[in-house]
C-alpha cells in the first residue's frame, strides 16, 4: 500500500520521516497551559528557516510522544500549523504537514459520524471514545505557501478534525460531556507519570540522548 507524503503517493517510505531525523525533541504543552485554550495566528512567512525548523521539530517530538498528529502550540508555538503521520480507512498511511488548515464544511449527502478512541499528547494517558465526522477534506499551505489539498477517512480524518481544533485553540476535551472530562483528566493524574517515562525511553531510542 503506498504511503501519501504531502497528499501525494510515494512507493518507499522510511518509519521516521526525515524531518523527523534533522528535528530536536521540543517539550510538549499540556491542557491548562494558556497557549493551547486561544486560537493560534495564522503563519504569513513561507520558506523560513524557522518554520521549517519547526516542522522538523513537530515531527521528531510527534514520534517520541507516539503520536498520529501534533498542532504548533502543543510545542508552545502559536502558529496555524500541524504535523500527522496517520493511517486511514483503507490502512493507507499519510505523513506530512499542513499550514493554515481550513476543513471544508460536511457534506450532507456524505456526513456520517464515526465513534472512535481518541487521546491528545498535551492530555497524557487519556483516551476517550467520542463521534467525528468519518471524511474530512482539508485546505491549506505546504511551508512554501503552496495550496494543498488533503483529503482524509477513518483515522486519518479524525486526526484532521482533531488537530485543527487545537489551532482554533480548543481540546478534545471540550467535545466531552462535563463526566467524561472528569475521567478523561483522573485517567490523565494515573497515568501521566508512566507516559513521561515511555517519552524519556523513546527520546533515547530515536535520538541517542536523554531529556
Ligand atoms: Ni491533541
Amino acid at each position: 500500500m503506498p504511503t501519501r507524503v504531502q497528499g501525494q503517493p510515494v512507493e518507499h517510505y522510511p518509519a521516521l520521516s526525515p524531518e523527523a531525523r534533522r528535528g530536536s525533541v521540543r517539550r510538549v504543552t499540556e491542557v491548562g497551559e494558556e497557549v493551547l485554550h486561544r486560537p493560534c495566528r495564522p503563519v504569513t512567512e513561507f520558506g523560513t528557516p524557522e518554520l521549517a525548523a519547526l516542522i522538523d521539530d513537530m515531527f521528531l517530538t510527534m514520534y517520541v510522544a507516539d503520536g498520529a498528529g501534533l498542532a504548533a502550540n502543543q510545542v508552545g508555538v502559536d502558529l496555524r500549523l500541524f504535523v500527522y503521520d496517520c493511517p486511514d480507512e483503507q490502512g493507507v498511511r499519510h505523513v506530512g504537514h499542513l499550514v493554515n488548515p481550513v476543513l471544508d464544511p460536511p457534506d450532507p449527502a456524505t456526513r456520517s459520524l464515526l465513534e472512535d478512541g481518541e487521546g491528545c499528547l498535551s492530555v497524557p494517558g487519556a483516551r476517550m471514545t467520542l463521534p467525528r465526522a468519518e471524511h474530512t477534506v482539508a485546505r491549506g499551505q505546504d511551508m512554501d505557501g503552496k495550496p494543498l489539498v488533503i483529503e482524509a477517512t477513518g483515522y486519518f480524518a479524525r486526526c484532521l478534525q482533531h488537530e485543527t481544533d487545537h489551532l482554533h485553540g480548543g481540546t478534545y476535551l471540550d467535545r466531552l460531556s462535563q463526566r467524561d472530562r472528569k475521567a478523561a483528566l483522573r485517567q490523565m493524574t494515573d497515568r501521566r507519570e508512566e507516559v513521561y517515562a515511555r517519552r524519556t525511553r523513546n527520546t533515547e531510542r530515536l535520538t541517542g540522548e536523554g531529556e
